[in-house]
């Protein structure tokens, strides 16, 4: 495979979807094809229990949430990702299995091990290549969306205490593999934001296909 897979990650409010943008005019610019997802979502059947996930207003059980989230994942790897990497794409991907750590683990509290089970057989634990986490302190994701007038899916809903252990969640498992994961100070400009992601991704680029 010579196609690159990032991940982007983060609590709400931290600017993904503009970095993901910015991402991949830059990367098309360079001559780059790039295909843009996201999950939950990416596919029709992901997109279908996407809105499950995040609106249905019965109260989905943990178990339920978990497997349905990473059923999503699966077809989404399976119909999406992988194509487009041997194809030699590079995939840009706002959120992956990071986030079912953070937000199933961290946010619901269900055992990092149950969802290690999971992930072994619903995605044979398929990683990016790079994972920019893009962080910023709780209050302040809060506030943003509140200014951008967003809110309202069943995670944007949660309260802080719940956002609180999302990030320590999503920190935790950058100190557990810092090559992958790495930390962008998301409190920064939008250009000072960019030009961190791009230091970080110019370590990807293979000179030889500029
Ligand atoms: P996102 O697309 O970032 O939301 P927004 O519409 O605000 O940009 O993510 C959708 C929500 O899904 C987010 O609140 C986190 C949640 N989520 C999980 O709980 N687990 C997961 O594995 C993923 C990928 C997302």
């Amino acid at each position: 495979m010579t196609g690159k897979f990032i991940s982007f990650e983060g609590g709400d409010g931290a600017g993904k979807s503009t970095q993901l943008f910015l991402l991949s005019e830059d990367l098309e610019a360079r001559g780059r094809r790039v295909v843009l997802t996201r999950e939950p979502g990416g596919t029709r059947l992901s997109e279908q229990i996407r809105s499950w996930v995040l609106h249905e207003s019965d109260a989905l059980c943990k178990p339920a949430e978990l497997l349905l989230i990473f059923a999503a994942r699966a077809q989404h790897i399976s119909e999406v990702i992988k194509p487009a990497l041997l194809r030699g794409d590079w995939v840009l991907c706002d959120r992956f299995t990071d986030a079912s750590y953070a937000y199933q683990g961290g946010g619901r509290g269900l055992p990092a091990e149950l969802i290690q089970q999971v992930e072994a057989v619903s995605t044979e634990c398929m990683q990016p290549d790079l994972t920019l986490l893009l962080d910023l302190p709780v209050i302040e994701g809060i506030e943003r969306s509140v200014n951008r007038g967003q809110g309202g899916d069943r995670f944007e809903e949660q309260d802080i205490e719940f956002k609180r252990r999302v990030r320590q969640a999503y920190l935790n498992r950058q100190s557990n593999e810092p090559d992958r994961i790495r930390i962008i100070n998301a409190t920064r400009s939008i250009e000072s934001v960019h030009t961190q992601i791009l230091d970080l991704i110019s370590k990807l680029i293979d000179p030889k296909d500029d």
